[in-house]
């Protein structure tokens, strides 16, 4: 059983996971405590990186102790422990490293440290979801769409997690990440932060056609989402209202209503449809044999439907509390990276650092 912690942003997470007793290639998860601050970084309309660590620190023996709890064991039964110790917030990403190498060091056993955005990649490895059955050499080479706050990247997965990592990077956002855009987006209109189930949830009762909103670099396969939020506040402004920024809470001066719900539609549709456009180019171009979607944005309705009746291909979907920030994922690709014999050395145990940046291969 490996015990995995997971700060790197704004959600304290713990998990206890295993390898499936059934299947190779699919991870059993056994507890996974998520405790999220998006109630103490609302005021501030994002993520205070200070707040976060101060935070993560008071949350973490509690996450861990609910983990093992929940899945009914003691630290006696753990075989390592697993963290994120990159990419993300460096302040909140030492939280989290500092008490694994704490537990790794007192237990005399293994630590793994894995990278946040291959929990994520791997996310549909993890056994018993709704819409990820289970993947073998069938399904390879699989497209992954990781869509999340602070990354939009398309990538071939060419070999099973047990193996080894074969990612090949297609595409990526040149500015903003999708949910990044979202995000911004929703705020400017008043939305709370973040955004991107706000407008989710608005868009439902709106007419994704009532408003026009930029679609870039149709031709090419890189990203591109800065402008959306340009025309998001010239739209606002055309109509009357003031964009929202933070501080300035005159909500009469912010649209609400069928116009809220218009505008959350029309910005929805124009981000997911740049999405769905190099999806379908990269099943022409590169033959996959499955589609995956991961990272927070792939709890968006629309995208998660259009996946589902737009592609002809096995699709997987992670359930939805394997989109947003866990460590049952970090957990899942540290079985993973323990099947592979990628564990730390002893010396490593005790210098192991945390990294605000990471390559996508590392
Ligand atoms: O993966 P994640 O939890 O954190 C990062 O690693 O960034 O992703 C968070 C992002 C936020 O931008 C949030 O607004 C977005 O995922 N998100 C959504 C939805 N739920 C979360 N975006 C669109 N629709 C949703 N339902
Ligand atoms: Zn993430």
């Amino acid at each position: 059983m490996i015990l995995a912690i997971e700060t790197s942003c704004d959600e304290c997470s713990a998990a206890v996971v295993a390898p499936s007793q059934d299947l190779t290639n699919s991870v059993d998860v056994f507890s996974n405590i998520i405790f999220s601050q998006i109630e103490l970084h609302k005021p501030f309309g994002g993520v205070v990186p200070e707040v976060a660590s101060r935070n993560h620190l008071e949350m973490v023996n509690l996450v861990v102790e609910e983990a093992l709890q929940k899945a009914g064991i003691t630290f006696k039964d753990l075989t390592a422990i697993a963290v994120t110790n990159r990419p993300g917030l460096i302040g909140a990403l030492l939280v989290g490293v500092s008490a694994a190498k704490t537990l790794a060091y007192s237990l005399k056993i293994p630590l793994i440290a894995v990278n946040h955005l291959h929990g994520h990649l791997l996310s549909p490895f993890i056994s018993k979801q709704k819409n990820s059955p289970a993947i073998t050499k069938a399904n390879l080479p699989m497209l992954i769409c990781l869509v999340s706050g602070g990354h939009t990247c398309l990538y071939l997965l060419n070999s099973l997690p047990s193996e080894k990592i074969d990612l090949q990077c297609l595409a990526k956002s040149r500015d903003d990440a999708a949910g990044e855009a979202f995000d911004k987006s929703a705020k400017l209109m008043g939305l709370p932060y973040p955004g991107g189930r706000h407008i989710d949830e608005n868009a439902q009762k709106g007419n994704p056609k009532a408003f026009t909103f930029p679609r870039p670099l149709q031709n090419e396969l890189d990203f591109s989402f800065s402008g959306l939020k340009t025309a998001v506040s010239n739209k606002l402004t055309q109509l009357g209202f003031k964009p929202h920024i933070f501080g300035d809470q005159n909500f009469e001066e912010l649209p609400s209503g069928k116009t809220l719900h218009d505008l959350c539609a029309s910005v929805q549709v124009a981000i997911v449809d740049s999405l769905m456009n190099r999806i379908h180019k990269v099943i022409e171009s590169h033959n996959p044999k499955s589609v995956a979607i991961v990272g927070g944005v792939s709890a968006n309705s629309l995208f998660r439907s259009r996946l589902q009746s737009e592609i002809k291909l096995p699709v997987l979907i992670p359930d939805l509390q394997y989109c947003t920030d866990n460590a049952a994922m970090i957990g899942a690709a540290a079985t993973f990276q323990m099947q592979r014999n990628e564990i730390l050395s002893d010396n490593e145990l005790l210098t192991l650092n945390a990294f605000s940046t990471s390559e996508i291969s590392k």
